[in-house]
């Protein structure tokens, strides 16, 4: 068994190669971040060579993991095989949209084939492991990172970590086209207090046990095989070295017996945290706190085998440090052959193969999200139109590709203007109107905003004053989201508002298609633009999926992942939020829970978004007015397609379990089915709501279902929707 063979494995290691395992180096070139400390590619080369590197990042195709892989199999004593991560993040090469965008879909088989397309594309360059699915639950739109989660929503997001780990591990992790999963930050990271990236979490133990974990346990149940911590503090322990996160909960409570990699650096980051007083004690901490690989601080290396031999940490800890870490290997098929995954023919074959352009295409659609289509401007009539296409973003072949995507091709995605032209029977005419940055836009730049330059909005109002239909792509730079681009503004960057207002006075018959990487605050547009399509970064296809879009020949029917809200000042704003003492206006006073200058729902509730056609409900029921302990509660609705066009809806169900031990958010996400309705056909949808749906987590992390009144919400969004009520006695 793989057991035994570790067992072999581990007699035969010097304490050296055991440590060596547990280091990971970047690439021989900087590509995701800072170059390391002290770290020469001369210096790695004779770690590799000495058998002191398990694992690589960054390093990509054939002929480059090879490379590395040779002098790991065939010039170190024992030839343990390395094991090549990367952040597969949305799409390899061929991109899909931001995985914010994907959970938008609400469609968990189409995200787990996108992973799966990933794996493979990966795979065919010779990964064996991804840095994903980050399952961080955020419910702060100024944290760039919101665009890699799936929103706010912990049952939500649990969904999409199982469809996601699946689609990257498939049923076999030996097969060629499968690679490792790693849910991503072990924990709390998407809660940085006011959005700043890498900053303090402070969080109770009910959100931690109800909002954030349930992703990272729905991934272990998942399978996935690795988990990476995170930056942050969290209660003031950093995750990395924090004993309560990674060895109470995950390695025991949960039972993984996967491997925790850190993040890159997190373990020196240890010392700047003030947690950790030197190199020694840092690594002290993490080893025991169970951080299993060092991503990038050169300390295990240079501190872990002194510690052991100083009888600071038992040898036993990194015996199973180790033993996570080869079976991961071994699972993959890396000892039985260590180049199985590398073959050119493969890899010309697979990566940006037509398949996998028809699938990011496919999942692009799925991801668009219809926030307002008055008197139905939307679609665009086909023929004999007059339509300006306005905007920087409009034909920018590089923004949609969004942030997160370093094996990728600059300028590679359709633009909507090339999407837009193969509608040729309308009129198109293209004007920039004004451009969105000035100077650098890479991963690793500060963007810098247009704000002055005004000279292209004449020839916007020009060409919208003759036009019949006025499309304009506005929003964020695919780089302005991602890690280190928090915001203070959920607004539209440099010029864009000025010149939306210019061409809206000149023609007010406007589509705003919008690019971001995460929720905006736009409430002008809201209330003036007829028509507003949320279309993230949408990926390689992008420019195609919008087309479809716009022209009817795909009916939108994404649901937001996300709140948006009205400004800045209402984040963190999300649906399942608690009741408050004073909830309502009862006294007719200002002592009530409110905002005095705004309304406190968001502009865009969570589960929102709008279809070329209408959905009406019926018949909500409940099986029964009261369950006993352990039956399953069922819940049914009609679903009828009233209007024009064929279409599909997410129908969703909430809960409120009205008293509880604990005080219960107003309304919890607990099913959702995604439905396709011919013209006028009607569905009715059951739902079963078991144990595993009505309970909820004590401060101690003790999973409880109480007895009690229960409402059940069931609708077209967080608050659009119909309730009934139950009662579960015992
Ligand atoms: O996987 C990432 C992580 O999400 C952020 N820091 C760097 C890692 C490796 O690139």
């Amino acid at each position: 068994t793989i057991e035994q063979r570790i067992d072999l494995l581990l007699k035969e290691m010097t304490l050296e190669e055991k440590v060596g395992q547990m280091n990971q180096y970047n690439g021989f070139w900087d590509v995701t971040g800072p170059a390391p400390k002290g770290g020469s590619a001369e210096l790695k080369y004779e770690h590799l060579r000495k058998g002191w590197v398990g694992s690589m990042l960054t390093v990509r195709g054939v002929k480059e993991v090879r490379a590395v892989q040779k002098i790991a199999v065939e010039e170190t004593r024992l030839g343990i095989p390395l094991i090549i991560g990367f952040d597969v993040i949305h799409g390899y090469k061929t991109l899909s949209p931001i995985p914010l965008a994907e959970a938008s879909s609400w469609d968990m088989e189409a995200i787990r084939k996108s992973a799966q397309v990933a794996a493979a594309e990966a795979s065919a360059s010779g990964i064996n492991w991804t840095f994903g699915p980050n399952v961080d639950i955020s419910r702060d739109a100024r944290w760039g990172r919101v665009m890699e989660g799936a929103g706010e929503d912990p049952y939500l997001g649990s969904k999409v970590a199982i469809a996601r780990v699946k689609g990257f591990q498939g049923d076999d992790l030996a097969a060629v086209n499968t690679i490792a999963a790693c849910a991503k930050h072990f924990a709390a990271y998407g809660f940085a207090e006011s959005g700043r990236d890498y900053n303090t979490v402070d969080v109770g133990n009910a959100t931690l046990y109800n909002t954030i974990l349930p992703p990272f346990k729905a991934a272990q149940e998942a399978g996935v095989r690795t988990m990476m911590n995170s930056f942050n503090i969290l209660n003031g322990v950093p995750a990395t070295g924090n004993s309560f996160l990674q060895r109470d909960i995950l390695k025991g409570k949960w039972g993984f017996d996967g491997f925790v990699v850190s993040d890159w650096a997190s373990v020196r980051e240890m010392i700047t945290h003030g947690f950790a007083k030197d190199g020694a004690e840092a690594t002290l901490k993490a080893v025991k706190a169970g951080s299993d690989m060092d991503m990038e601080s050169h300390l295990y290396i240079s501190e872990l085998v002194q510690l052991v031999n100083t009888g600071k940490i038992e040898i036993a800890l990194v015996d199973d440090a180790v033993r996570r870490i080869l079976r991961v290997k071994f699972e993959l098929g890396l000892f039985d052959n260590p180049y199985k995954y590398l073959d050119e023919k493969r890899e010309q074959e697979v990566i940006g193969s037509k398949a996998n352009h028809e699938g990011v295409l496919d999942m692009a659609k799925k991801s668009i999200v219809l926030l307002r289509n008055e008197k139905n401007i939307l679609p665009l009539k086909r023929s004999g139109q007059k339509i300006a296409l306005i905007g920087a973003l409009a034909a920018d072949k590089n923004s949609p590709l969004g942030s997160w995507r370093i094996a990728s091709e600059d300028n590679t995605a359709v633009s909507v203007l090339e999407g837009m032209q193969k509608y040729k029977e309308n009129t198109l005419q293209y004007e920039k109107g004004s451009d969105l940055t000035v100077g650098k836009t890479t991963f690793l730049d500060e963007l810098v905003f247009n704000t002055t330059d005004k000279s292209g909005f004449e020839s916007a109002i020009k060409a919208a004053k003759d036009a019949d239909v006025v499309v304009i792509v506005l929003g964020e730079h695919g780089f302005q989201s991602g890690e280190g681009r928090s915001r203070t503004q959920l607004d539209l960057p440099g010029n864009q508002q000025e010149l939306l207002e210019a061409v809206y006075a000149a023609n007010p018959n406007i589509v705003l298609v919008l690019n971001n990487g995460r929720p905006l605050a736009l409430p002008w547009a809201s209330t003036h633009i007829p028509a507003i399509v949320e279309a993230w970064h949408l990926g390689t296809e992008a420019g195609n999926a919008i087309a479809q879009v716009l022209y009817g020949d795909y009916n939108p029917s994404g649901k937001l992942p996300m709140s948006f809200p009205r400004n800045v000042g209402q984040v963190p704003i999300y649906y399942n939020q608690h009741s408050t003492g004073r909830p309502v206006d009862s006294d007719k006073n200002v002592f009530w829970s409110h905002y005095t200058d705004v309304e406190k729902t968001p502009l865009y509730p969570f589960g929102y978004g709008l279809s070329y056609t209408t959905f009406d409900y019926k018949n909500l029921k409940v099986g029964k007015a009261t369950y006993a302990k352990g039956e399953a509660v069922t819940v049914s609705v009609a679903v009828k397609n009233t209007g024009p066009y064929d279409g599909k809806e997410v129908v969703q169900l909430y809960i409120r379990d009205i008293f509880a031990s604990l005080s219960r958010p107003v309304k919890e996400l607990k099913g959702f089915e995604l439905i396709s309705l011919k013209k006028g056909e009607t569905k009715t949808v059951t739902f079963k709501l078991t144990d595993k749906e009505l309970g909820f987590y004590d401060n101690d992390g003790n999973y409880l279902v109480e007895p009690g009144q229960f409402k059940v919400f069931v609708g077209t969004s967080s608050e659009n929707v119909q309730e009934v009520g139950f009662e579960l006695q015992y």
